[in-house]
């Protein structure tokens, strides 16, 4: 099994362009199975979310090549209404293939799905508002049914701004006859740009970006290219990498305004920042002063920044507090941390990290996604060198790590 090695205390120093959002580009693909035809996505990034999310598309009957960054998906023909339980059990987000694949067929079955385990992750909202859209949903041997005569347009209202759910009901709605309201609707910059994809397929979409999303169903889509867009949450990684070794780093790529909060954050840690065209500039030459975050939906802090966070607030001068308002297992992370000398008292959804200088490099197992990724940026402010192991969860999300922040002047590489 690989594992990534990183030698800590260099400062950073350079400039990469941040990869595709895997988050915005797994539901636009899920849409492809919507139209009979052809839907090209650009700038894709070559991540196992990707590849497991293709290999499933392929398994219903879709032609999918991906070649530099171009994913090209050929939905004409549909051949099964099955999931396959393998693919579906590696990845939570194959949930939302339900709402495409009753919008394609009327009909789909898959077992629960998997992914990061980062708490209880129920899936109840997205049946809930597909139900609302007139599917009907029967549970056997923990293997879903999902069956529609007719998808009708209805109001959905979530208790909650789920992305997932958000994602599900756009699929469903629309194609559904009529007009769908769902309100307490997502608003993370994927939900938009998911909107403005679904849109140049021709749908009818308002007020995405809002709470309240009106679809009007439609009979048909036509073929499109889409470009995906800069993946936010690798950029806020590779800013707290930046922070942790210090130094002056340029991510190019990523529109700043989808890391307000980020920003925000990192300003009170002490950091300058400065906003470009379509990327950002981040600067920091002193010592780290401590902070209070508290993750929750967009426009707030991002909850999948919320372990590298906590590796940089390990280093910082003073007591920090991280507040996990979304997934309540994600302080798996700080168990590794502690192994590396970090400070940190968990109770409940709240950890209060005690900061120091630096860390100390040894050996530590990536618990998920972007845990694995604040393992990388732990490293980076610790003496000596830190190995992570359980590359696989990083690779599920980050095309390479290694690649990215070698290009800042990190000395950090992959070990097969
Ligand atoms: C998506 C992102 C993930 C991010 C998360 C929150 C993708 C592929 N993944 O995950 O990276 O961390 O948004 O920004 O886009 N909930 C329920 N019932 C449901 C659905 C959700 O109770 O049916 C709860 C969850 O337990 C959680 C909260 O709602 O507490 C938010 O989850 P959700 O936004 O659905 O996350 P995902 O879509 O799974």
């Amino acid at each position: 099994m690989s594992e990534i090695h990183v030698r800590g205390l260099r400062a950073l120093q350079g400039e990469v362009l941040i990869q595709g959002s895997k988050n915005a580009v797994l539901p636009m693909m899920a849409a492809a199975v919507l139209h009979k035809g052809t839907t090209v996505l650009v700038n894709v990034p070559r991540i196992q979310d990707v590849f497991c999310m293709m290999g499933i598309l392929e398994y219903i009957g879709c032609v999918c090549t991906l070649d530099q960054g171009i994913l090209t998906i050929n939905a004409q023909h549909i051949k099964e209404n099955r999931l396959p339980s393998e693919r579906v059990k590696r990845m939570r987000s194959s949930i939302i293939l339900l709402g495409a694949l009753v919008g394609r067929t009327g009909e789909a079955y898959t077992g629960y799905p998997g992914g990061c385990s980062i708490g209880k992750r129920p899936i109840d909202f997205h049946l809930k508002a597909l139900e609302k859209l007139g599917v009907s949903i029967r549970e056997e041997d923990g293997c879903l049914e999902a069956k529609a005569d007719e998808l009708k347009g209805g109001i959905i209202e979530f208790p909650f701004p789920s992305v997932g759910a958000t994602e599900n009901a756009l699929l469903a709605a629309v194609v559904a006859d009529g007009i769908t309201e769902i309100r307490g609707a997502a608003m993370e910059p994927e939900i938009q740009s998911f909107c403005s994809f679904l849109e140049s397929m021709g749908a009818k979409v308002k007020g995405q970006g809002t709470s309240c999303i009106k679809v009007e169903g439609v009979k048909s889509f036509h073929d499109t290219c889409f470009f995906v867009p800069g993946d936010r949450i690798v950029a806020g990684t590779y800013l707290a990498a930046a922070m942790a070794g210090k130094g002056q780093v340029r991510l190019k790529g990523v529109p700043a305004c989808h890391l307000s909060a980020v920003i925000r954050e990192l300003k009170n840690m002490g950091g300058d920042l400065e906003e470009e065209e379509n990327g950002l500039i981040l600067t920091m030459d002193r010592q780290i002063l401590p902070a209070d975050i508290v993750t929750g939906p967009y426009p707030d802090f991002p909850t999948d920044l919320q372990s590298p966070f906590l590796s940089l607030m390990c280093v910082a001068d003073g007591i920090s507090n991280m507040e996990e308002t979304i997934f309540e297992g994600r302080f798996e992370t700080a168990q590794e941390l502690r192994k590396m000398g970090a400070v940190i008292e968990e109770k409940e959804n709240k950890a209060a990290i005690k900061g120091k200088r630096a860390l100390w490099g040894c050996h530590v197992a990536a618990p998920d996604l972007r845990g694995g990724a604040a393992l990388i940026v732990a490293g980076l402010s610790a003496e000596g060198t830190t190995i992570v192991s359980g590359c696989r969860h990083i690779e599920r999300g980050y095309e390479d790590i290694c690649r990215d922040l070698q290009m800042l002047g990190a000395e950090v590489y992959r070990k097969v």
